[in-house]
């Protein structure tokens, strides 16, 4: 534990936890939002000039498990959010990293983040925005119908890198708590409500490192190599005559009519049918080639840009943790957020704080919605009284508007994360399409 005492707030914070369980390993950050939660984090002054910076509210949210339980919740719609908290800076080479959160959407988030940053020591938390590098970002991401999603981003040499699996966020408006747990054997966990959703190797679930092998960029065809899997068949011949069977016909059953006049109507003839002897231009049958090679596919070597990085895991400065969201409609609220390398200690905190408070925020919630849906009744029931037309043409006026404007607030947030992670998402893939021919003309 030599990092006690470093800084004063982290010793708070160390006392809050010996109530909470014992540690065995090392916490490098944690905070649960309460009192003196400002002293701790830095707003920064990211669109502020432009009056888009919004502004947290401390709070327990409009239900919760317990109302003093309080954490930081956005409470402005169409604004951004950026504010970042100092630890002892440290490196995760050779140790385990878990990194844990909770987050409630109250708003029923449908477009927006609900993830956090993990930065290094070089950034300025004042300047902290969109456009901060960043070593780990992780979290859930929600917008519109197709991006219900966990992000889990690697910055490697400058590169952000996306876990290629697909990790399902949940969308319900109550706290879940999310856990990324990254190990020196290069293997890595990720919880929701400490159940595990997805595992396995960093080295195979994101493309950090070159391709160990490609495809041998001198290997060439060979001139007698045949991948034509069907021929003509020489055996099926042309029938004889078979191109003098016209397509059409004069229709046998036409007679010139009775008042037909050569002179002034000209020479009568038959209107023209298909003829059904007429089986169209002739084709050869095709058959298998005897001599199929199959199709030719240069042989695979070892990549000669591929080096193996033993520490794919670590990050050699973790000194920030931050959260940076745009949102259309506010109401994400963060709380208990945990850096340690102690798996044990993050399952517990997770289940001493959240945890405890789950059922009792799932019947507050349920309260909550129950009031809603009566008060929405009877707001309807009002409109009836007045005039059912009127009522009618008010409610999908107003439905209109709002898709419009979800509409819009849908392409603006996309316009801002192409900035981010979504960007780096559509080059990933299209760089792992072209990326065996990209290293071919390469070399
Ligand atoms: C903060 O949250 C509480 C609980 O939801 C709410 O009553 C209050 O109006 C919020 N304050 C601001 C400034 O948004």
């Amino acid at each position: 534990m030599a990092v006690l005492g470093r800084s004063s707030c982290f010793v708070a914070a160390l006392i809050a936890l010996a109530s909470v369980a014992a540690v065995a390993g090392e916490v490098f950050f944690q905070e649960k939002f309460d009192d003196g939660w400002e002293d701790r984090w830095i707003k920064s002054d990211w669109k502020k000039d432009d009056n888009t910076a919004g502004e947290w509210n401390h709070t327990s949210g409009k239900w919760n498990g317990d109302a003093d339980d309080k954490g930081i919740q956005t409470s402005e719609d169409y604004r951004f959010y950026a504010i970042s908290a100092q630890y002892p800076e440290f490196s995760n080479k050779d140790k385990t990293l878990v990194l844990q959160f909770s987050v409630k959407h109250e708003q029923k988030l449908d477009c927006g983040g609900g993830y956090v940053k993990l930065l290094g020591g070089d950034v300025d938390p004042r300047k902290f925005g969109g456009e901060t590098p960043y070593s780990i970002m992780f979290g859930p991401d929600i917008c519109g119908y197709t991006t219900k999603k966990v992000h889990a981003i690697l910055t490697k040499n400058g590169k952000n890198h996306l876990i290629k699996k697909d990790v399902p966020c949940e969308t319900d408006q109550l706290t879940h708590v999310y856990t990324m747990i990254i190990r020196p054997d290069a293997t890595y966990s990720i919880l929701i409500d400490n159940v595990e959703k997805q595992s396995g190797s960093i080295y195979d679930d994101w493309d950090i490192l070159p391709a160990k092998k490609i495809k041998d960029p001198e290997a060439k065809k060979p001139e007698d190599w045949d991948d034509k899997e069907y021929i003509p068949d020489p055996e099926d011949k042309k029938p004889e005559g078979y191109d003098d069977i016209p397509k059409e016909i004069p229709d046998p059953d036409a007679k010139k009519p009775e008042d037909w006049d050569d002179e002034e109507d000209g020479e009568w003839t038959a209107p023209t049918i298909p003829n059904p002897e007429y089986k169209g231009p002739w084709k050869q049958k095709k058959m298998k080639n005897p001599d199929y090679k199959g199709k030719w596919k240069a042989p695979l070597i070892d990549n000669p840009e591929y080096k193996d990085d033993p520490f794919i895991y670590a990050f050699d400065s973790l000194k920030h943790i931050g959260i940076e969201l745009w949102q259309v409609k506010s109401g994400t609220l963060f709380d208990n957020i945990l850096i340690t390398d102690d798996i044990e200690y993050a399952k517990k905190f997770a289940e001493e704080t959240s945890g405890k408070n789950r059922e009792a925020e799932k019947a507050a919630f349920d309260e909550a919605e129950k009031k809603r849906l009566e008060e929405e009744s009877a707001n309807t029931k009002d409109d009836d009284d007045d005039d059912d037309n009127d009522a009618d043409e008010d409610e999908d006026g107003a439905d209109d508007d709002i898709a419009e404007i979800n509409a819009e607030d849908a392409k603006g947030y996309a316009d801002v994360k192409t900035e981010d992670a979504t960007d780096d998402k559509a080059e990933d893939s299209k760089e792992k399409a072209s990326d065996e021919e990209k290293t071919h003309d390469e070399l």
